[in-house]
């Protein structure tokens, strides 16, 4: 039986950094790189020495759930580490943003990330590892990142309670939350019309946030926040109250 790894949002960013960096932490004998973008998944091929699977496709489209069932029937594979990083995030009011969008990150950042754990869970064994990648973001309410903040408190929630469930198996789960990190997330977050941050506190690179991860996953750790601006703007959060948060988030930046 093959032992594979699947990693969503691997054609750009910190889905791509793990799928570089793969090689390093384990044995596999294929990866599978998800993303709707097919030339740059085919192009991570360059830099990584063991076989990539590329498997194109829209993850906020269920019909990617049901080929992501077949394609794993089909080869009856153990999947030994499974990476959800498709994500994407708006900054604008929620009355601003399109219906589409506001309902475009529930259906990427929770519905798909629970449907790939969920159809990838009867390929793992003892020992598999997943990674859901939530944000700093998910700690605390954000004005003008609204839905995006709320998808990311879905995802830390379900990822620690799914960790303590999957124990019994023996396949370990972490949470991770990255604070600013540099990659296309911005271009697809900030509208041209509107500037809605003003001030990044902190803009992490995504290889030190991916060994962040993989550090968490040698620990069996259930939660990695990397850098220690995002640890300390995660306390601050956990002691303030959060209608205080909001204000301080709001004049930070200049909103009303
Ligand atoms: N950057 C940050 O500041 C930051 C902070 C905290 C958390 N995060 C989270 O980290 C994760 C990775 O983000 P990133 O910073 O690496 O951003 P990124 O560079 O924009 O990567 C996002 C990935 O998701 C894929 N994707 C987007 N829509 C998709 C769809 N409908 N179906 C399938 N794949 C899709 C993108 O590929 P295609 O466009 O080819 O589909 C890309 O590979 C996300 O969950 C994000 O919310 C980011």
């Amino acid at each position: 039986m093959k032992h594979i790894a699947i990693v969503t949002g691997a054609s750009s960013g910190i889905g791509r950094e793990f799928v570089r960096t793969i090689p390093k932490h384990g044995t596999f004998d294929e990866v599978w790189v998800i993303a709707r973008n097919q030339e740059r998944l085919e192009e991570l091929q360059w830099d990584v020495s063991i076989p990539l699977k590329v498997v194109a496709m829209d993850l906020s489209d269920p019909a990617s759930f049901v080929r992501m069932q077949t394609l794993l029937e089909e080869q009856k594979s153990d999947v030994r580490l499974l990476i959800n990083a498709a994500g994407f995030g708006r900054f604008q009011a929620v009355e601003k943003c399109s219906l589409e969008d506001n309902l475009g990150m529930i259906d990427l950042n929770c519905k798909a990330l629970a449907a790939m754990t969920q159809i990838v869970l009867p390929y793992m064994q003892k020992g598999a590892k997943i990674v859901e990648i939530a944000s700093v973001a998910a700690f605390q309410p954000i004005p003008y990142i609204n839905i995006y903040g709320a998808t990311k408190a879905f995802v830390l929630s379900y990822a620690r309670a799914l960790n303590r469930e999957l124990k019994q198996r023996k396949i370990h789960v972490l949470a991770l939350c990255p604070f600013w990190t540099r990659s296309r997330f911005f271009e697809r977050a900030i509208q041209k019309d509107e500037n809605i941050i003003k001030r990044f506190i902190a803009m992490y690179e995504p290889e030190f946030i991916v060994k962040s991860a993989w550090t968490a996953l040698r620990f069996k750790r259930d939660l990695c926040i990397p850098g220690w601006k995002a640890k300390l703007q995660v306390l601050g959060v956990k002691l303030l109250p959060h209608s205080l948060i909001m204000t301080i988030w709001q004049k930070q930046q200049g909103l009303k």
